[in-house]
């Protein structure tokens, strides 16, 4: 029997990532170039992180339930469904995502060549829903200024956490992700005295040690996002960024996070949306709007690999401009940086 291989859900945290969301048109051959897509992820990631295998080039492809219905029909993800959009003390929309590309590396070139690459071959039919550069800032900080990422598991808790095992076989090695794009009021932000904004956090801003328990305020993000099974702490693992446009005054935080049930993720942001009991809610949402919200199934990679590829032509290339602004060279790269006067610092 053929091991089973997951997509780099658990990679280790890297400085730069794409968070490329797409929504496909209702057409044939746009499936045939989705599926023809999924076949070779692999072998294009290959090309592109080995140009630089010390970058950690890496990419999960998520996909909606609707996509996931649409381009592969049959059994489907046991919790897969459309992202619920939360209303209480906060709303929590739910917005459009056919695909979830999520690319990280620990240098934006790559990044950035990986996404080309994957609009190239998508074609004309498929259209961005969002695209979000992502930075590590100072000391791994949000753009809050406190430390994001502390208490993700690591290792085999990390596999534990994301990796669907014997709860529902057929997609065992799988995973469930949600994206959000949070929006920040830096000025309000910024004016709460440091005290304040630790009892909304539950650390302390400096050390990023965290709080006492007994110290904590119950409406602290940590403690909102603590929730247990049985005894046992139910974990999710997340790679949230830091972007933002700054002539624009837009700082945000893209949260990504990533479980085997997408009821974990749930039970937290309903907590944090609506409150624990309802009404203690987060109050870091007083200062962050979440502007999107969708839910993807990442299936594993062998899923992907073997996914049949239609024998018709399946799609009109993009033209250069769309897919990446820039006239792709013979070789169908970007043409940058490939063969000679490559900047020699790493
Ligand atoms: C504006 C968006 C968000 C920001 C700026 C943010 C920031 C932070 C920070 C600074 C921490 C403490 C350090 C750490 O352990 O990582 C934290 C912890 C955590 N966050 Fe968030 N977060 C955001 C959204 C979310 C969302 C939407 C969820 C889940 C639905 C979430 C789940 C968690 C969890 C599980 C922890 C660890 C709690 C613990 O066990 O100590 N966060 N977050």
């Amino acid at each position: 029997m053929s091991s089973i291989v997951s997509q780099p859900v658990a990679e280790k945290l890297t400085q730069s990532a794409i968070f490329l969301v797409v929504t496909l048109a209702p057409e044939p051959r746009v499936d045939q170039a989705v599926r023809a897509l999924c076949a070779d992820l692999s072998s294009l990631l290959r090309g592109i992180g080995f140009r630089h295998p010390t970058r950690k080039l890496s990419c999960t492809m998520g996909f909606g339930s609707d996509t996931w219905d649409r381009l592969f029909g049959g059994p489907r993800p046991a919790e897969l469904h459309p992202f619920r959009e939360i209303r209480g003390e906060h709303h929590a929309v739910s917005t459009q995502g056919d695909l979830l590309f999520h690319i990280r590396a620990t240098h934006m070139d790559l990044c950035f060549e990986l996404a080309s690459q994957i609009m190239l071959r998508l074609g004309d039919g498929v259209t961005s829903a969002d695209e979000v550069h992502g930075f590590k800032y100072f000391d791994e900080r949000d753009l809050l200024g406190f430390v994001d990422g502390t208490e993700n598991p690591s290792g085999q808790a990390a596999l534990d956490a994301t990796l669907i095992r014997d709860e529902d076989p057929d997609f065992a090695g799988g995973s469930y992700v949600i994206v959000q794009k949070y929006l920040h009021d830096l000025t309000a932000w910024n004016k709460l005295p440091v005290e304040q904004q630790e009892r909304i956090i539950g650390r302390h801003k400096l050390s990023d040690i965290e709080q006492a328990d007994a110290a904590k305020a119950s409406y602290a993000h940590n403690v909102l996002t603590n929730i247990e099974e049985n005894g046992e702490q139910l974990q999710i693992l997340r790679d949230n960024m830091p972007f933002g446009d700054v002539s624009k005054g837009e700082f945000g935080t893209y949260f990504i996070g990533y479980a085997r049930s997408p009821s974990r993720i749930e039970k937290m942001l309903n907590n944090m949306f609506v409150g624990n009991p309802p009404g203690n809610y987060d109050r870091l949402l007083d200062f962050s709007k979440a502007v999107t919200g969708s839910l993807f199934f990442v299936p594993t990679a062998t899923f992907l690999d073997d996914v049949p590829v239609d024998e018709t032509p399946a799609v009109t290339p993009a033209t250069d401009e769309a897919a990446s602004g820039a006239a792709p060279s013979p070789d169908g790269s970007l043409g940058i940086g490939s063969l000679k006067g490559e900047p020699a610092h790493e």
